[in-house]
This record gives structure tokens, sequence and C-alpha cells, in this order.
């Protein structure tokens, strides 16, 4: 028996520590530790041994606390992947050791072994994968305790989600009236419908506190695992669920989407302790349940203990989950968490299936018979829906849908259900989810375009269940839902949206309807939402509490519930004609790729994107998740943009040929190209690729000089032909290079960050003296230099912004050797530093030769060269230059309309000015996050230097590949590059936006605050 403690304190840690010293023989020191049932204490050893110590409040009885020792030593015997204390006997070899007050009360003391691990709760991002493993866990605990019980355990204990109607008498205390009405519901759910349940599930000893702050996860980088479970205060025997439930409760909070986070959960779960059907049913209900004990509780010992900050932790985040909860149909909850189980989402679906299997008839929704009709196929990749502007307002979407069916010659157009569609993935419907943003573009009805005001038929018999007017943009404007009871066990709805209003008036809600009678007209626009003509039908199992409205697209992640809730119409018509869903998959092109296409080509990301539209700042994949693209500098004036686009149409439609005839777009194209240029650069020969733009220039070069030896600037990259590989540092000093070839003298990069000069009043002459070396050191070979070529911001060597003084001092050394000085402005040309149209501009000089690329055809292959006339003239040796597509009238409209986009949209002043604000917000991001090294580059050419040590500058590759793959599955596109590959490059179409700028800015910021990030 030790000496008398004070009753509750332990607050003086030289008593802990004397109390260890005495009773298990160690010397130790100590820290207190969070609880809210023991008083808990971190001790250890000055040989670095770990433990925990446990002193029970006065309170507790003898038998609670053998229960627990006895949990933890079953669990040292299972084979679990991570680790649970084990006890640790004192020197009397007991593992409970019992002492006495001073007030003569009973505490128990026990020993663990500490276990060590990041707190669950310290890791951010809550990915999927971690929910997965989380819920995972707890099915591995559950399945761990399967076999094991013990008296202690049949208990009642406050914590427990089945006793939560305990918890209901602190409803008073809630603070608002909506906290009240949230309570009341899901109390009042409980009562009446889940409590009567529980008596027939399993019930199992639990757990029962698989919280944030009780997980143990290891220091894995990207992919920590859960490598600890620590204590077993709350372990009790309850039903199986509420070890899921609890987790679930915990792991929703502080998530966006927290039903997306439960059903994560529960897949980790099921797939190690399977649950049944009736356990899932009242998941929902018990993650609520649960909840309302966390937040009663909370209220309770405020009330009691005002100054325990502990309890309240977890309050106000059960509160946002709770306010979430209460907005979710609790019977979609049950059918998304069944999704979550591998089951058949609705339950109801089987039994649809069995009907139909019985062949009943149906009266076509519409006349069809004798009229001519065919699929339409309104998906996000249709090159039948074509160019974004094409269904953007309701005039160009419905010529689009009148040219679709007249160059069809057809009456009517079917199509569109479970199609993935473009229509809402404009911001005004853009949905925060776990993962970033996100839309709702699975088609969940069949739609059948054709004439408004033609009549629409009842399926089949029923009674009209609503009849109304959903009113607004893009709705579904006038919409009758009728209630078919097929069957004593199945009752199902069809929905009618898009009607004329005059649909409306001959209809009364209750009244019966035969199969084949008329119900209703297709409605015009734009009382029919502001859509061109058509019926939206659509079948729903269970209308989820809705009366007069459905919704008619759903998240693709949502897909495979919402599916089930709704079957395809065309079941009840299989003579309609389907539409042929002929494009590859990803899961088909990746293999496709490997056997047909060169090794050498890289795919982007961890996971690859499979886009199929691009219009303005942003890029579509298959489920048209529309994504923010900052690194497509190519599609310049914006992706897709329709005067590029009509100008390419218009002109491939009439000629396409080479040079050798006279076009007015060639001349035209050549002197408006020229017009941007400084006076003395006027003679344009135009090529196809940035790398022949370049491939010529040297050509240029070495016959105006006639020398072959080029100077060019370290980690520089000019193109993929032979030539260009030589000088391109980039390539032939990086992985599969063989270094730079004898006639190639490359230069420092003039890199004032991390390079060998970094002062910017002296380091543009400092690097620029290289040049000068490099020049002698050809000259002592006894040959001399044809040119130098460098890009006028380095691109790949990581967005590096040359130091004022730099190329004017070249150009003069390279000049004064005779030689000719090429800018390569294939990344940054057409106006994208803001304050000027071209790179070199930001220098002050003029170069002899311009190469052009990327931007020049808004993604169409068009480059070109500008040159003086007497280098033109010089290179016009007699030997013809021909280029089979070089200058094509297609090509120079496609130019031309990219020059005039540029100009008409003010594009320069835009990326000056929105450059400049995002610029800011960089520098503002840097003053936060110190993995941010340097921001740097102007208007929409950007460079983010990440390094994990501001001394050191070492480079932060991996967290810069982290974090453009974390943008990526947060919905924005960013690339890497630099030589030590830890620069974030911001290129955006040109059309990037101040609020595209805000959206990128708050995504990194979201990201920046993750685990990998911080150094
Ligand atoms: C600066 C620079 N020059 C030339 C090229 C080659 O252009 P292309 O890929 O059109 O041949 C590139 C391509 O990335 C480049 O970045």
């Amino acid at each position: 028996m030790a000496k008398n403690l004070p009753s509750d304190s332990f607050r003086d840690l030289d008593e802990v520590t004397s109390l260890v010293k005495t009773h298990y023989g160690l010397t130790v020191t100590t820290r207190p530790l969070a609880g809210e049932v023991d008083l808990n204490f971190y001790l250890q050893t000055p040989a670095g041994e770990e433990y925990t110590l446990k002193i029970s409040r006065s309170v507790a009885a003898r038998a609670t606390l053998e229960f627990q020792v006895a949990i933890l030593e079953h669990l040292n015997k299972q084979p679990l992947p991570w680790s649970v204390p084990h006890m640790i006997p004192s020197l009397s070899g007991e593992h409970l050791l019992e002492v006495t007050s001073e007030e003569g009360n009973l505490h128990f003391i026990r020993l663990q072994s500490w276990v060590s691990g990041r707190l669950l709760d310290d890791i951010n991002p809550r990915s999927p994968e971690l929910l997965h493993q989380w819920g995972a866990t707890c099915g591995l605990l559950n399945r761990a305790l399967s076999d094991f019980d013990h008296t202690e355990a049949h208990r009642f204990y406050k914590w427990d989600p089945s006793q939560t109607l305990f918890s209901q008498q602190y409803l008073p205390l809630f603070a608002t009236a909506a906290q009240q009405e949230i309570a009341s519901y899901f109390w009042d759910r409980f009562e009446e419908i889940t409590q009567p349940k529980l008596a027939s599930l399993r019930t199992t000893v639990n757990y029962n506190d698989a919280h944030e702050q009780n997980l143990l996860v290891n220091d894995a980088g990207e992919h920590p695992a859960i490598c600890g479970v620590i204590d077993f205060g709350d372990t009790l025997h309850t039903h199986l669920v509420n070890e899921l439930a609890i987790a679930c409760a915990y792991g929703a909070m502080g998530l966006p989407d927290p039903l997306t986070a439960a059903c994560q959960l529960t897949k980790g779960f099921h797939d190690i302790q399977p649950l049944s059907e009736e356990e899932v049913e009242v998941l929902f209900d018990m993650i609520a349940a649960r909840l309302l004990i966390t937040v009663a509780s909370a209220a309770h010992n405020q009330q009691a203990e005002p100054d325990n900050s502990y309890l309240q932790v977890s309050a106000q985040p059960a509160w946002d989950v709770l306010q979430k909860w209460r907005k979710i149909p609790p019977a979609l909850a049950h059918y998304r968490l069944r999704e979550a189980c591998g089951w058949e989402p609705v339950p109801q679906r089987e039994k649809f299936n069995e009907w139909l299997a019985t062949s009943p008839s149906f009266a076509p929704v519409m006349t069809w018979a004798g009229k001519s009709t065919i699929p339409l196929d309104l998906s996000v990749g249709s090159l039948d829906l074509g160019n974004n502007e094409n269904f953007l307002t309701i005039k160009p979407f419905a010529k689009t849908v009148d040219r679709m069916l007249a160059e069809a010659e057809a009456d009517l157009g079917v199509g569109g259900y479970a199609e993935i569609r473009p229509f809402y993935t404009t911001d005004a419907y853009q949905v925060m989810g776990n993962s970033g943003a996100q839309w709702r573009t699975v088609h969940l009805g069949l739609d059948v375009w054709g004439n408004a005001e033609t009549p629409v038929f009842a399926p089949l018999a029923g009674t009209v269940f609503s009849a109304a007017d959903n009113a607004g943009e893009r709705d579904y404007g006038p919409t009758i839902i009728l209630e078919h009871k097929v069957s004593n066990s199945l009752t199902f709805y069809t929905l009618y949206g898009h009607l004329s209003r005059s649909s409306l008036a001959n209809i009364k809600t209750g009244q019966t309807v035969v199969a084949g009678q008329q119900i209703a007209t297709i409605g015009p626009a734009p009382e029919n939402g502001n859509w061109p003509p058509h019926l939206h039908f659509q079948i729903i199992l269970d209308l989820l509490g809705n009366e007069q409205d459905f919704p008619g697209v759903a998240y693709p992640d949502e897909r495979a519930t919402w599916l089930s809730n709704c079957p395809d119409p065309q079941l009840f018509y299989p003579d309609l004609p389907q539409w042929p869903q002929t494009t590859l998959t990803a899961n088909e092109i990746l293999p496709l790729r490997q056997q047909k296409l060169g090794r050498s080509l890289s795919i982007s990301y961890q996971q690859p994107l499979h886009i199929v539209r691009g219009f303005g700042t942003y890029l579509y994949d298959t489920d048209a998740r529309r994504y923010l693209d900052t690194v497509n500098n190519v599609a310049h004036v914006g992706h897709e943009h329709p005067t590029v686009v009509r100008a390419a149409q218009r002109q491939q439609a009439v000629l396409n040929t080479n040079t050798r005839y006279l076009h007015p777009n060639l001349v035209q194209f050549a002197q408006e190209l020229a017009a941007t240029m400084p006076e003395g650069l006027s003679v344009v020969h135009f090529v196809n690729s940035g790398s022949e733009a370049n491939e010529l220039a040297l050509r240029m070069a070495k016959i105006w000089s006639q020398q072959q030896d080029m100077i060019a600037v370290e980690v520089g990259y000019h193109g993929n032909t032979g030539a260009c590989i030589d000088i391109s540092s980039y390539k032939f000093d990086g992985q599969g290079g063989q270094g730079a070839p004898p006639h190639t003298h490359i230069v420092p990069m003039p890199d004032t960050f991390r390079g060998r000069y970094r002062d910017p009043r002296t380091a543009g002459q400092l690097y620029a003296n290289h040049i000068q070396e490099a020049i002698q050191q050809v000259q002592s070979k006894g040959r001399n230099i044809a040119g130098f070529i460098a890009e006028s911001i380095l691109s790949c060597g990581g967005q590096i912004v040359l130091p004022q003084g730099y190329l004017s001092a070249a150009y003069q050394m390279v000049r004064a050797a005779g030689g000719l000085c090429i800018a390569d402005e294939v990344q940054v040309g057409f106006g994208r530093v803001g304050q000027h149209f071209w790179g070199f501009q930001l220098q002050g000089v003029v170069p002899d030769i311009v190469t052009l690329g990327k931007p020049i055809g808004n993604g169409h292959p068009l480059a070109a060269v500008v040159t003086t006339p007497a280098v033109a003239a010089a290179f016009a040796n007699g030997m013809e230059f021909f280029n089979t597509f070089g200058g094509n009238p297609v090509s120079c409209a496609i130019g031309r309309a990219v020059l005039e986009v540029i100009k008409t949209e003010n594009l320069q002043t835009n990326a000056e000015q929105v450059g400049t604000h995002l610029r800011q917000g960089l520098l503002a991001l840097q003053q936060d996050f110190p993995i941010i090294g340097d921001v740097r580059g102007p208007g929409f050419f950007q460079g983010i230097e990440l390094i994990t040590d501001p001394e050191t500058q070492a480079p932060a590759a991996h967290q810069a590949s982290y974090l453009a793959n974390r943008m990526r599955q947060r919905g924005i596109l960013m690339s890497t590059d630099g030589p030590l590959h830890n620069v974030l490059k911001i290129k955006p179409p040109m059309c990037f936006s101040q609020e595209n700028a805000d959206f990128l800015l708050e995504n990194m910021r979201v990201v920046l605050q993750e685990n990998k990030m911080k150094v």
C-alpha cells in the first residue's frame, strides 16, 4: 500500500515520479496527458523507455480496471497489424496497484507500455485511404474482441450510442432552437425507428472509442498507416455496429461531406468485419446517436466543469456534422452506406427488376411510331455537342440540338440515361466535396428532344403524386410526378420535366391516370426552365422525401446509388435506339499506350487524367469534372476559343495547301506577326513546332556566320530535333543524356535565387561574363561562334527570370564575335509576361532571330521564325526552304485569330493585372509557409520554388510533386520543373481570371497546411 495521496489531484508531478520509483523501481521524468476517465501521465526513463501511468479517479472500481487489464492481455495475444499497450507489473508483481489518498479514497495505478506514433488527429489530409484504414482498424478490433467477454463489459455507459436517450435530459442545455430541433429530430428517430431494431442486432464487446486521439499513425510519408490503438477505458458490451458508428462520428468531423467520409469508413470496416444489412440500416442514426451524446455531454460538462477545455473539444465539430446530417435524407444515407458495402444500394431495386422481368407492357411516353428517332449524344466528350459555347446559353444550345436532329433528318432525339454531361459544371453549380470542387454531371433520366407542344403520355397507370412548376433557370420548369403502385410490395414514381405550363392546368394531385393517357405537352423555353424543348423522363424508386422535384443529375462519386434509385427508362422501351458508347476508358487506353506508343512518352500525375473537353481556363475529364488549368500556356487565349475554332473550321472546310500557291492568309499573318515585333524583325518563316523553329534559327545562324559553335544556357530547352537536343542542356545533361556535344558551349543559368551570383544589381553582368569566356574558348581553338540562344525566361530551368542587363551584355559580346542572338519565345511570348508582348523586351534588347511556337496556334501545330531582312537574305543562299505544312492557309487563319483575340480581349493587360494579383497572393502564402523559398516571374509566367530549409535551400522536390498531385486531386492542374524538380510553374491560358487566381490560392493554402508540406 502506498503512502496516502491527495484525492483526484496528482498535479504535483514529483509525487507521481516518486510513486513510480517506489512501485516500479523506475526513475522517470513525467508530464500529464489528457484524459476524462483516468489521470494519465507520460513517463520516460533516462534510457529513453516510455510508459503511460494511469491513476484512477477516486471513484473507480477495481473490477472495471481488471476488465481493462484483461482486454489488453487478450489483444496482446492477437496477431494485429498495430500495437496496443501492454501491462507492466509492479515490483510486487501486480498489474493493478491500490493506493489510498489522504482523504482515505482508493485509487488504482497501472503502468503500461507507451505506444508511439502520431495522433491520427494530427494527420492532414484526412484522405479517403486514411478513412478506409480507420474503418478497417475498427473492423479488426471488433474481430479481435469477438471471442472476448467479461462481466464488467455488461454495464451501462453513457458513451454507448445505444444509450443515447440517456443524454436526452440535457436537451434544454443546447444553446439554440436550431440545435434543439436537430437533437429532437435524431432522438425521435432513434426512439421510433432505430431502437426497436436494435434488439435483433449482434452485440459484442466493443472498444467503443475509435476517435482521432486514440489512434496512432506511423511516419510513412504520404501514406501513413495506423500503428497503435490506446485508451481502453470505454470498452463495453453493446451493439457491434456502434464500433463503426463511433469511428464515423469522429471521422466525419471537419470535412465538407461527412456522409462520404462515413461511407469510406464503412467500406473499411465491412471489408474486414462484414456488416449485416440490418446493421447498415441503423448506422446513420447510430452515428447521430453518438454525436448527440458528445454534444449533450459537452453541454452538461460546461455547467459542471467550465474550466476543463478537453471536454469541449469535440462539441463544435460534432454540431457541424449534426447540422449536415440533418439535411441528408436518412434513406439516401442508408443507400450510400449500402453502396459502400458493395450491395445494391436501393433494396427496392431488386423488386423493381423482378417486376420488370415479368414483361409488363408500357404505352410510349411520346408518339415515336412513324417518326424518325435517333440517339442524341450530349456527353461531355461528344463531338456532336461540340464547343462549350454551343450549350452555355439557350439559343446556341437550341440551335445545336436542332442541328443534330436536322443533320440526321430526325424528328426526335433520345438518350441521356447515365450520360456524363458538361452542362452543370459552371461556378454556379460547384459544390465543395472532401476532395475539392465537384459537380452533378451524371444524368439520371431519359431525354426525348422534339418540338414544344408534343404530347406526353403516361407509360403505365398511376396517380398524380404532384404537379408543380419548378421555375428557375435550368430547372425542370413545369413537372409532373406519377405514383405507380404495381404490387403490394412495389411502388415507384415517374417524373416528367420541362413541360408546358398549360400541362399543369389540366392535372390534379391524386387524380388517377391510365396507361397511354395524355398527361402533358413538352414546354417551350423559357417556361420549361429555359432549355431547348424536350421531355425529361425519370423513374424514381424512392423520392427521398421530395414532393414536387427530384434531382435529375448526380455527383459521379455517388452514381451507383442514384442510378440504383433511378432505373433506366429505356428498360421500358427496348426498341428505342441506344447511343453506342464507343469511347475508350482510361483502363483501356493505358495498356494500349504501353503497347503501341514509345515508352519515352510520359504521363502527368500519379492518377493519370483522361481529359475529353476544354474551354477557357478549364479542362474536363470523362466524369465532366472541371479542372482549373494553370499549366497550358499552349491554349494561349483559352482552350478551344470559339473564335480560333471557327477560324480553323471555316478555312479547313475550304482550302488547305502548301505555300507554293498564293494565299492572303500567309502574307496577312506574316504582316500582323511582324507588326508585334520591334523594328527590324520583319521577315517571317512558318514552321510547325517550336523545335522546327529553333532548328531553322540554328541553320540561319550557322549560314550567317559560317560557324558551327553555339552558346546556350544551362538547363535550357529548345526542342526535340537532333540539333535542338544538341543545344538543350536540360536534355543532354539530364537523364539519358550524354553531355554537351563539341560545338555546344553551356553558360551558367543566371539564377539569382540559388545560382552563383545573387545580387540583382550585378548578377546580369557577372553571368554574361561567362558568355565572353565561352567565346574566348571557342576562338582559342581557331573557330568562332555561330550564335547564342536563350529563352527569354528559362522555363524548364524553373521559371528563372533573367537578371537585369544580362541579355544586353550577352548580345553585345555575341555580336562583337560575329554571332547571331536568338531569343526563344516558344514559352513566354504573345503577351504572357504582361508588361510587354515579348519576353525579350523585359531585357530591353532586340534579337536577330526570334523563334515562336506553342501559344501561336492555341494548340494547333504552328510555329515561326522571325528575323531581320539581312539574316533572311543570307539564309536565302539558293537552297529552297520548303515546308509542307508550315504557313498553310488553315494554320495562318488560326494564327491570325489568336492575335485578334489577344487584342480584342485585352489578354496582355489581363496577364499583367491578374498576374500581379496572383503574385501578391503567392507572396502572402510565402509569409505563412516557409516551404515557399521563392516566388518569381511576371504576368502569367510565374514560379514557386519550394525548399525544406531557408539556410541550405535544400530543394523540396517530393513536396513539389506532392503539391501538384494534391492540387490535381482538388481539381487544379499544376506542373513542376527545374533542375531540382522543386519549382511549381504557373502559366495558365491568358483568360485566367482573378477568380481563378483566388481559387488557386485558396486551394494552395489548403494543401500547404498538410503534413507533407511542413518543413
Ligand atoms: C523554350 C522552348 N523552346 C522550344 C520548344 C520546342 O517546341 P515544340 O515542342 O513545339 O517542338 C519548347 C517545348 O517545350 C520550349 O519550351
